[in-house]
């Protein structure tokens, strides 16, 4: 598709720091001269997507709460959503796509534009900034825009373990990325699969192959984990979605020596800046405590990157129906502070989608 200007205006939600609103802006990309010369578009390497449907997560909140003032002067309309579906309108020469194409992804660079916006650019010569792949025939274009940042942590929460015969506890089994995790270690025969999650999740969890769940409402969490390794014995892996310090006072007897603990969200979860630095702090500890052998178990804190090649996987998770995808709500354009203020509540079931163009 050839555009008739050099400069494509859109319309983007996005913010200059954490002491403004995000708000609806205005947006460029620069296209350049065709080769025929009869308009314009994209670069040889980068593709341009008209998006359809994006999808919030927490760290969108979190990076927006991160967003000191002084951020500004890198980057006055920070966009935000980092997952994203739509049509390749534009495929520069060496991309892996062709016009039409509805694709996928996870946007990485942070502080930069979001996905909640009429249109992305990708650069493919920049493989650090983008996992994407063609959409799963299965499933519907909101569905492809919801599961590219959740399901590809589940998959490098468990890259690596042995699943078979295993006995998993899953912190937060009904958050977005917990419900993928329940799911493969289902698909990965794993013997017992124990859930941290609200009564309302319970249900769902045990269709998605958890054996049994705790209401992580309790007074004591770890004691009714307790009751778990009295029945059947300690954890081999504790594989956490939710964060909190509430087993670390009993890990001895919860989690089996040589075990190994995956945290994608360490000991003090929240949006506050508070809660980052102590999350840092005290996980990046245990981090290096593990490290040492200080601790008699592995205990890794994972922050999920561009160098980790989830997205072939995680299709065909989905197109073999594997897994399942869990939406919330899908929210219009023009609704996204509602759906902001939904995500932040902590209690959507399921992924935040927003629609951007109608179908
Ligand atoms: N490090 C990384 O690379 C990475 C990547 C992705 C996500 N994350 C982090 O992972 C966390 C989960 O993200 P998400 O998008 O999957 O979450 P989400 O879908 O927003 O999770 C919401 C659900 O969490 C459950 N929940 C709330 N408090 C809980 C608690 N104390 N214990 C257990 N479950 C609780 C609730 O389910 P019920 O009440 O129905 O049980 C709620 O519906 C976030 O902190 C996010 O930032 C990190």
């Amino acid at each position: 598709m050839l555009f008739d200007s050099e400069t494509l205006n859109f319309k983007a939600y996005a913010y200059k720091d954490c002491n403004h609103p995000v708000e609806l802006v205005d947006e460029s990309i620069q296209l350049v001269k065709s080769e025929t010369g009869e308009g314009y578009t994209v670069p040889p390497n980068k593709i341009l997507v008209k998006l359809h449907y994006a999808s919030l997560n927490p760290v969108d909140i979190k990076m927006y709460r991160m967003a000191f003032a002084i951020t500004s002067l890198i980057n006055s309309k920070k966009g935000i959503g980092r997952d994203y579906c739509g049509e390749v309108v534009a495929a520069g020469s060496n991309t892996p796509v062709k016009v039409g194409d509805f694709i996928s992804g996870l946007y990485f660079p942070l502080h930069a534009k979001g996905t909640v916006a009429q249109y992305l650019m990708l650069d493919t010569k920049k493989p650090d900034e983008n996992v994407f792949t063609t959409v799963a025939k299965n499933l519907t274009l909101a569905e492809s825009a919801s599961w590219p940042l959740v399901l590809g942590t589940a998959i490098y929460m468990l890259d690596g373990l042995e699943l078979p015969y295993k006995k998993v506890l899953v912190l937060g089994g009904a958050t977005s990325v917990g419900r993928y995790v329940v799911q493969l270690l289902r698909v990965g025969a794993s013997k017992e699969i124990v859930c941290t999650c609200s009564p309302r999740s319970e249900n769902l969890l045990k269709e998605f192959g958890a054996t049994s769940t705790i209401d992580y409402h309790t007074p004591n969490l770890a004691n009714s984990v307790l009751e778990s390794v009295k029945l059947s014995g300690e954890f081999d892996y504790i594989i956490d979605c939710t964060g909190g310090s509430h087993l670390f006072g009993n890990i001895s007897s919860i989690l089996r020596k040589g075990g190994t603990y995956n945290t994608v969200v360490g000991d003090c979860p929240g949006y506050s800046v508070m809660n980052l630095v102590c999350t840092f702090v005290k996980s990046m500890t245990r981090v290096i405590a593990s490290k040492v052998g200080l601790i008699p178990y592995s205990y890794n804190f994972m922050l999920i990157n561009s160098g980790f090649k989830f997205a072939d996987q995680a299709k065909k998770y989905l197109q073999n129906e594997d897994v399942k995808v869990n939406v919330d709500h899908v929210f219009k354009f023009e609704e996204f502070k509602e759906a902001l203020n939904k995500l932040e509540s902590g209690n959507a079931s399921g992924k935040i989608v927003i629609q951007i163009k109608e179908d």
